[in-house]
């Protein structure tokens, strides 16, 4: 079974938990594409649900296939968003952003009754950090916000580089117009008191860490999905 297969079966086993009805929330990145695709395909049998989209990308996506969509606005209180992950350990904390999401995707995941994560083994970890951290910064006094999260990071005992992430010739921009700095911190032990610090740095917009959002997790394997439970 190879990774996209996974990601399949991981969504596979989400739509289980959304009924006909439902106010959804819907993430970004490949895994949240394919319970889309799925999603898409439970719609067209005649299934009603709408949804948020968490990015112009996975918004996309939804048009394409003809699922209904919202705006947050129209729509503020969701029952259910399904989305992926870069990092998710036993306490369902997450690192969340690699697809650059992660402001939207918050905002929705808090929006929401319940949040499902989506996985495949490969993101399950035991301490948080291997993963670079993204962190979606105010384009202005980038460099400024980027010292005061240094000086953050050192009180913490935490160390690596944190850096501008990049697109092309230039630097990523979020679907917000914000950038985002990517911390390569290894290992963080203590994700609460990172992200509290985090929270209140003038220009941090916000951040990849999701604690306490997410009650279940679906991690697929080669030999099936299992469940971890908040
Ligand atoms: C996007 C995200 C994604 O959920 C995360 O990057 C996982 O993506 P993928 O399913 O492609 O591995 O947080 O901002």
């Amino acid at each position: 079974m190879d990774a996209r297969q996974m990601k399949i079966r991981a969504a596979a086993e989400a739509l289980k938990h959304v009924e006909s009805g439902m106010r959804l929330g819907i993430g970004t990145g490949s895994t949240a594409e394919e319970f889309v695709r799925l999603l898409a395909e439970k719609v067209a049998d005649g299934f009603s649900v709408v949804g948020v989209p968490t990015s112009e990308r996975t918004a996309r996506l939804c048009l394409e296939l003809n699922v209904p969509l919202a705006s947050l606005d129209e729509m503020p209180e969701l029952d259910l968003t399904i989305d992926g992950a870069d990092e998710i350990d036993a306490g369902l904390r997450l690192i969340k952003g690699g697809g650059g999401a992660l402001l939207r995707e918050k905002i929705v995941a808090a929006a929401s009754k319940r949040m499902i994560v989506i996985a495949d083994e490969s993101k399950v970890v035991d301490v948080l950090g291997a993963f670079p951290l993204p962190i979606e910064v105010n384009a202005f006094g980038m460099t400024a916000t980027r010292i005061a999260i240094e000086h953050l990071a050192e009180k913490s005992g935490l160390t690596g580089e944190i850096a501008p992430r990049r697109s092309g010739d230039g630097l990523y921009k979020t679907d917000g117009g914000h950038f985002i700095l990517d911390a390569s911190f290894g290992r963080i032990p203590d994700a609460e008191a990172l992200s509290s610090g985090l929270n209140v740095i003038p220009g941090v917009v916000e951040h990849g860490l999701f604690i306490n959002l997410a009650s279940l997790a679906i991690i697929a394997g080669t030999g099936g999905a299992r469940t971890l439970a908040a």
